[in-house]
């Protein structure tokens, strides 16, 4: 098993201490399972393995022996009241976050994203009331930035009703946390790429679309004049926030911004990607009207507040990070497209 040793300060909170990662044979879900497993933590995932979304698993293939999985849906109120129960922590990422489904159906994302969390947090209430929680949130609640970087205090402008939802599930963790003593954080994250995430198709998850293509040796699309810049995030500086942020006794009842100093526009992304894949090309195309309509233009986050309270900073450099992915898939391109 892999060790990370930028994790060892956090042993004592993690430690034989009892882990429920909702969506957690995802993107997200796996790499922190991964990391927690290497601190001594006794972990469970629980997932419904949406379709067309992250749940994988190959995924959790190096820690399978050391961990739960639960097959089962977090708007299960019978399921979730029995898994939630002596848990330490839980970090809630199950999520409908396919954002061009969610213009066509948006009652999935009302339905998990708000309809789940509340069931989430009810339960916690009533069976686990000093439970910590963990929420990921995006930056598209945001939605177009007024100020560059984007503070948490800015207003929330969500565009979509995926945006809209995880904004609502966001308020319901502050309210729980405020009105009934549920400690939670909201980390409110940026485009975040990396090992162990959905790369069969084009609907969300872009930096990593990117990369399938160079692997491919395909044409890298990228929309406009490429001049939009957003604040790509590897997933394992992404993963470091995670267990940073649950294991700072201040960050309890914040929304804290997890992104990247360094932004870099679509066409840089592109030339980045392609020139470390060795492979690959790009060109310029008009935005799709789906894609129009849900972008939000520049974004940055401003992530001084996470440094202040919590410590954390990213790490891994853009042609860093992508080399460890390309690698990754490169290797086990078979589990994933
Ligand atoms: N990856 C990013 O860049 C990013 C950025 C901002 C926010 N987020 C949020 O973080 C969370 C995790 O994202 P991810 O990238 O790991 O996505 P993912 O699709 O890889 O993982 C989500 C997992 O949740 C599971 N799931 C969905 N609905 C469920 C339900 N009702 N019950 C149980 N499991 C369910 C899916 O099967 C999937 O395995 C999502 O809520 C997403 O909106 C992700």
């Amino acid at each position: 098993m892999n060790s990370y040793p930028e994790d060892e300060g956090y042993r004592a909170w993690f430690d034989q201490k009892n882990v429920l990662i909702t969506g957690g044979l995802g993107f997200l879900g796996s790499n922190l399972a991964i990391r927690l497993v290497a601190l001594g933590a006794r972990v469970t995932l629980m997932d419904a393995m949406l379709e067309d979304h992250g749940g994988n698993i190959f995924n959790i293939s190096e820690v399978k022996n050391q961990i739960k999985i639960n097959f089962s849906d977090v708007r299960d109120e019978g399921t979730l009241k029995y898994l939630i129960k002596e848990k330490d922590f839980i970090f809630h990422f199950a999520g409908q976050n396919d954002h061009v489904l969610s213009r066509r159906n948006p009652f999935l994302d009302i339905d998990i994203n708000i309809k789940g969390t509340a069931t989430l947090l009810e339960n916690c209430r009533k069976y686990n009331p000093d439970v910590r929680l963990v929420y990921s949130g995006t930056r598209g609640e945001y939605g177009a930035a007024i100020r560059l970087p984007v503070s948490e205090d800015q207003p929330l402008h969500p565009r979509g009703i995926y945006e809209l939802s995880s904004s609502s599930a966001q308020q319901l963790f502050q309210i729980y946390n405020d009105n009934d003593s549920l400690r939670s954080i909201t980390l409110r994250l940026t485009n975040i790429y990396g090992e162990r995430a959905q790369m069969k198709h084009n609907r969300f998850g872009v930096a990593n679309w990117f990369i399938r293509l160079a692997i491919d040796d395909s044409e890298i699309s990228v929309f406009g004049d490429g001049t939009i810049i957003r604040d790509f995030l590897y997933v394992q500086d992404a993963v470091g926030a995670m267990i940073a942020a649950a294991a700072t006794e201040r960050a309890y009842g914040m929304v804290l911004n997890v992104g990247n100093d360094t932004a870099s526009n679509f066409k840089e992304l592109a030339e980045t990607v392609t020139r470390i894949a060795g492979a690959g090309r790009w060109k310029y195309a008009p935005f799709t009207p789906e894609r129009a309509a849900q972008e939000p233009g520049d974004f940055i986050s401003d992530i001084s507040r996470i440094k202040r309270i919590v410590g954390w900073s990213p790490v891994v450099s853009l042609a860093d990070g992508m080399s460890r992915t390309i690698e990754f898939y490169r290797e086990h391109k078979e589990h994933y497209w």
